[in-house]
């Protein structure tokens, strides 16, 4: 299967020329399916619950979801890419994945970092798993299980064993980083799971506020035993696709006696509803 990443660096409030300049980027490649930043077609640093509310989108009615419905189905590709959701009097930090026919599946973030707890709502959707079609070497249409989660899901490792509980064989993971600890915390999380992840950050910075936000780059692709495939630099843009093995993922036998997610022992761990 042939996977592809971007790094971008939007410009606030661009949309149409943020949206153009990603969808243009990978159209000079091909693969199966992509994943592009969190809030790729805005930006990241909002300043009032008004400027959010009015650069969210519906989904699928709105112009964002309906340029990549249009791309995936041009390219028979699949697409995750991380949007401002509008859903009733609500916002939400949402991504989509957007399949080969145009079926579109939503997450919304549950862990919502720093100043986007002013202006979004928690995610309400449980984390979910969808299949993605692509063609083996010899032709053969296979399926792979994509999972999604957004930025700062990652420091919360339930994030991550959650999709790999419902069969996920990939993550993906739009980012708009500023923390430099996730590039590092992926490959654990990927081996803790046997699952490939897929985190597409962003560059740049903005300073909309008093403050400066630098996002550090370095989107990556990790395999199931922790290995780095591809890692950007942290300050230019960047496509890349490579191609990975779905299968690789549903192997979780460390040896003999180690199935990974069967040996859990949930009854001696804090935090979970009691059965
Ligand atoms: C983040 O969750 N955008 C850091």
């Amino acid at each position: 299967m042939k996977v592809g990443i971007v790094q971008t660096n939007p410009e606030f409030g661009q949309v149409t020329q943020n949206i153009e300049k990603a969808v243009t980027g990978i159209s000079q490649h091909e693969a199966d399916l992509w994943v592009l930043p969190e809030l790729f077609n805005t930006g990241y640093q909002f300043k009032s619950k008004e400027e959010t509310a009015a650069l969210a989108e519906e989904i699928p009615g709105g112009p964002t979801t309906q340029r990549l419905i249009e791309f995936a189905k041009e390219k028979k590709t699949a697409i995750v890419a991380g949007l401002a959701e509008r859903a009733g009097d609500k916002v939400y930090n949402a991504s989509i994945l957007v399949n080969r026919t145009g079926e579109v599946f939503v997450y919304r973030k549950i862990h919502l970092f720093y100043e986007e707890k002013l202006y979004f709502t928690p995610g309400d959707l449980p984390f979910s798993v969808h299949s993605v079609e692509y063609r083996a070497s010899n032709n053969q249409v296979l399926k792979a299980k994509i999972g999604m989660m957004i930025c700062f899901d990652w420091i919360f490792p339930e994030s991550a064993r959650s999709l790999a509980l419902l069969g996920a064989d990939i993550i993906c993971h739009p980012a708009n980083l500023v923390l430099p600890h996730c590039p590092d915390a992926m490959p654990v999380r990927c081996l803790e799971n046997r699952v490939f992840a897929i985190t597409a950050n962003r560059i740049g910075s903005e300073t909309r506020t008093k403050e400066t936000l630098r996002f550090i780059g370095k989107s990556q692709i990790v395999d199931p035993r922790g290995k780095i495939l591809f890692r950007a630099s942290d300050t230019q843009e960047a496509v890349q696709v490579l191609k990975v093995n779905p299968k690789e993922a549903r192997d979780k036998q460390l040896n003999p006696y180690n199935p990974l997610l069967d040996d859990r022992r949930e009854s001696f761990y804090l935090g979970l509803p009691s059965v």
